[in-house]
């Protein structure tokens, strides 16, 4: 069944099973490997995209559930929030491993486009569901922080 998804702003046009998760539309219909699989079941966070600006599970999610909605992959992530995020990630050297970072980034990123001031509490319960196995939540509290005062 082809469905047509707007991803990054621009029109893809996939062939997939009804009910396929986005997760697997992205990494094997459309070759897009930034959004990671962890878990499968939404527990993780590895596999976040923004819908319509919301952070989304990708791997719980039906693609053909998306039909007018705009879908952000860590790829097509842009803006003031994204920039910001992105370049405190690499000032304060995040990542250990990498392989939950695109997912933390795209949480990251809806956190502060909406809220310019996080505090501890925002942070911790916008990020909460994105887990590391690296264990580096305080360098990301920290980076979140810091490009806060950037924007
Ligand atoms: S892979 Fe989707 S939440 Fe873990
Ligand atoms: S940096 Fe390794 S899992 Fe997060």
């Amino acid at each position: 069944m082809a469905t047509t998804l707007n991803i990054n702003g621009k029109k893809e046009t996939v062939e997939a099973a009804p009910g396929t998760p986005l997760l697997w539309v992205l990494r094997d219909h459309l070759k897009m490997t930034g959004t990671k699989f962890g878990c499968g079941i939404a527990q993780c966070g590895a596999c976040t995209v923004h819908v319509d600006g919301t952070p989304t599970r990708a791997c719980i999610t039906p693609h053909d559930s998306l039909d007018n909605a705009k879908i952000t992959t860590i790829e097509g992530l842009a803006g003031t929030a994204a920039d910001a995020i992105r370049d405190t990630w690499v000032e304060i050297d995040v990542p250990q491993c990498g392989y939950c970072q695109s997912g933390q980034i795209l949480a990251a990123t809806a956190l502060l486009s909406q809220n310019a001031a996080p505090t501890d509490a925002d942070i911790d319960e916008a990020m909460s569901g994105n887990i590391c196995r690296c264990a580096t939540y305080m360098s990301i509290r920290r980076a979140i922080k810091q490009a806060a005062g950037k924007l």
